[in-house]
């Protein structure tokens, strides 16, 4: 922490660059240039570097379908693969900073396609093949991709998920999108249009078997990966290659403590960042044997998990605390069905996780064996923050805390005026120093970079999460501040489902907000005004519950929906969501003093009494 240049520095040598740093940091306060000057390349790191040892040989990815069909990549044939899918790339004309948007399911093309952009400079940007045709064309008309990859469908609970018919939706809506290639994964029937529409595996019998990593400066962007704050449209994420690559490097080797013969799966899907920095790139750069499952955790049987655990050997289970309480409601037959032996360390990611659930994990899964990382960390920071770290050190763990900051990760918990709060206080998490994972910005928007992050506290990072530092220096995640939504470890903003919502023909208005869930964290709570001539009814709330489902995706199916007359709003016409939140959750007003809204203490009082009476 007192010399985090040399520190990093030394990072950093451990990666190999083509060409090294000018420096360590250029920080022009809020912009951060981390090594400038010094050239690598991610798919590089990722493969290239392995294939020139004894890893040649090594399981790279065993990647298990669904239905049950395997595949299994040693890393020459994942740097062989790598290669022809970034020949495919540059003979239809990809080249360096273009972007190029990933819509596919958990099949060993996706991280095969994002190194094939990092090997070439394309930008890639991974959509959730849970969304639908608009919240992806949405994200693809911010970035402006030429290029749409997907598949014919994936597989989720036995069916196939029809991607390649959800993008011919979307293409409609997104001119930037010159070519689609379709990967044939699940056999379906699917409409191709000539001269826009091909066939991945008709462009890789042509494709050549090596090309040259190029070398990109270390600030230059090797994604963009979306993700909501609390008004607007989701935000383009943009990750560096440097920084992004050092950080990742070193705070996966600390806390998962990888060593050569460790097998690892994290149950992610590769459309969060949980998917970018912990399923693909630090993964990968240390050389590590990934699993990689396609679909539901409990499909066919209850045990999918536990049965692939057992199948693979795994040594390092990564998953959320939403999974392990659904595993939990399930009983532990299904784990004690397996031999899950091979089990020596088990992490945590995406939301607090509760004692109760934390201590099951141990027992249940871990055989009181295995130590579990709770790692804090958000898409914005590119890597693991706050967590366990037993590759340098053990510390005895509390159930529930995600422990302590990682080497060079200066947080603080501060109150509304950015000043420490004591011991055991509740406060807003904020980073104090620039760490080399950060975001390099937000994509076309640096004003919105400066205002989401760097605002609110001067030459702070601020993230959204409350937290409280316990008396031994623990840190414990409370849960988002500001009002976005955690959906079964799923970040989503309200702005986005209200729009959503809004666009069904018969509501005026809506705002939506997150209740508390014992299983998923959050649940969707709508409250609508309907325009005149509508009348509520069971019906219409089925409709528009199915409304919004289509036009985001599944994930942003609400729970509840209300129909109220009016929503509670401050002078300013802004909608008090405390008020709305405590509604929903028939709980108390509470503390009316730290509201944020600009509202009088008597104003928010009434709206609250008067929606409890529309309800
Ligand atoms: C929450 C996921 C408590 C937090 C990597 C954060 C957590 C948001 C934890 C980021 C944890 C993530 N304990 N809360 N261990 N990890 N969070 O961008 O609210 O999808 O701000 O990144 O998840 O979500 P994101």
């Amino acid at each position: 922490m007192e010399e985090p240049e040399e520190f990093w520095a030394e990072q950093a040598r451990q990666l190999d660059w083509f060409k090294t740093w000018d420096s360590v940091l250029q920080w022009e306060s809020p912009f951060a240039r981390w090594f400038p000057g010094g050239q690598l390349n991610a798919s590089y790191l990722c493969v290239d570097r392995h294939v020139k040892t004894w890893r040649r040989s090594k399981v790279a990815i065993y990647w298990e379908g669904e239905p049950g069909d395997t595949r299994v990549l040693s890393y020459a044939t994942l740097y062989r693969e790598v290669n022809r899918f970034a020949d495919i790339l540059k003979k239809i004309g990809i080249g360096k900073g273009d972007r190029v948007a990933l819509y596919l399911p958990m099949i060993p093309e996706l991280p095969i396609f994002m190194l094939a952009c990092a090997r070439i400079g394309a930008v890639h940007t991974v959509i959730f093949s849970g969304f639908s045709a608009q919240a992806l064309a949405d994200r693809v008309n911010d970035t402006q991709a030429k290029l749409l990859i997907t598949a014919d469908a994936g597989f989720r609970r036995g069916k196939p998920l029809p991607l390649k018919e959800i993008c011919d939706q979307a293409v409609g809506l997104t001119p930037s999108v010159d070519k689609v290639i379709v990967v044939k994964r699940a056999g379906i029937p699917v409409t191709m249009k000539e001269g826009k529409d091909l066939w991945l595996h008709d462009l890789l019998d042509t494709a050549a078997s090596s090309v040259k990593p190029e070398p990109m400066e270390s600030c230059e962007p090797l994604y963009i990966l979306y993700t909501s704050g609390t008004t607007g449209k989701p935000k383009g994420i943009v990750h560096g290659t440097g920084g992004y690559l050092v950080f990742n490097y070193s705070a996966y080797k600390w806390v998962f403590d990888i060593r050569e013969e460790s097998v690892y799966w994290c149950t992610a899907d590769v459309g969060w960042v949980t998917g970018h920095s912990s399923i693909v790139y630090a993964p990968l750069a240390h050389g590590a044997a990934i699993v990689l499952y396609e679909g539901a955790p409990d499909y066919p049987t209850l045990d999918r998990w536990w049965d692939i655990i057992e199948k693979y050997g795994v040594t390092i289970f990564y998953t959320s605390p939403t999974a392990i309480r659904m595993f939990m409601r399930y009983g532990e037959e299904g784990p004690e069905r397996h031999d899950l032996s091979s089990l020596e360390l088990l992490g945590s990611v995406g939301e607090p996780i509760n004692p109760e659930a934390w201590l099951w994990y141990y027992q249940n899964i871990g055989g009181e064996r295995c130590p579990i990382v709770d790692t804090w960390w958000q898409t914005e920071t590119g890597g693991i923050m706050i967590s366990p770290a037993p590759g340098i050190e053990c510390v005895p763990l509390k159930p529930g805390s995600a422990t302590f900051p990682l080497p060079g990760v200066d947080a603080a918990v501060v109150d509304e005026q950015g000043k420490p709060v004591a011991d055991e206080q509740r406060g807003h998490l904020v980073i104090r120093k620039p760490w080399p994972g950060m975001l390099l910005g937000i994509h076309g928007d640096p004003h919105r970079y400066e205002r989401s992050y760097w605002s609110k506290f001067r030459g702070m990072f601020y993230t959204g999460d409350y937290a409280i530092r316990d008396k031994d220096g623990y840190y414990w995640i409370l849960g988002r501040a500001d009002e976005v939504l955690k959906v079964a470890g799923h970040r989503m903003g309200p702005a986005e489902l209200e729009d959503a919502a809004i666009s069904h023909p018969a509501l005026a208005e809506a705002a939506v907000v997150g209740k508390a869930d014992p299983i998923k964290g959050d649940n969707i709570v709508v409250f609508a005004i309907l325009k005149q001539g509508f009348t509520p009814s069971p019906e219409l709330r089925m409709e528009l519950a199915e409304h919004m489902r289509r036009v985001v995706g599944p994930i942003a199916t609400p729970d509840e929906v209300y129909f109220v007359a009016s929503l509670p709003k401050t002078r300013s016409g802004k909608i008090m969501r405390r008020v709305l939140k405590a509604v929903a959750s028939d709980e108390d007003i509470g503390d009316l003093t730290t509201l944020e809204d600009e509202a009088s203490v008597e104003e928010v009082r009434k709206s609250y009494e008067e929606l409890k009476r529309q309800l």
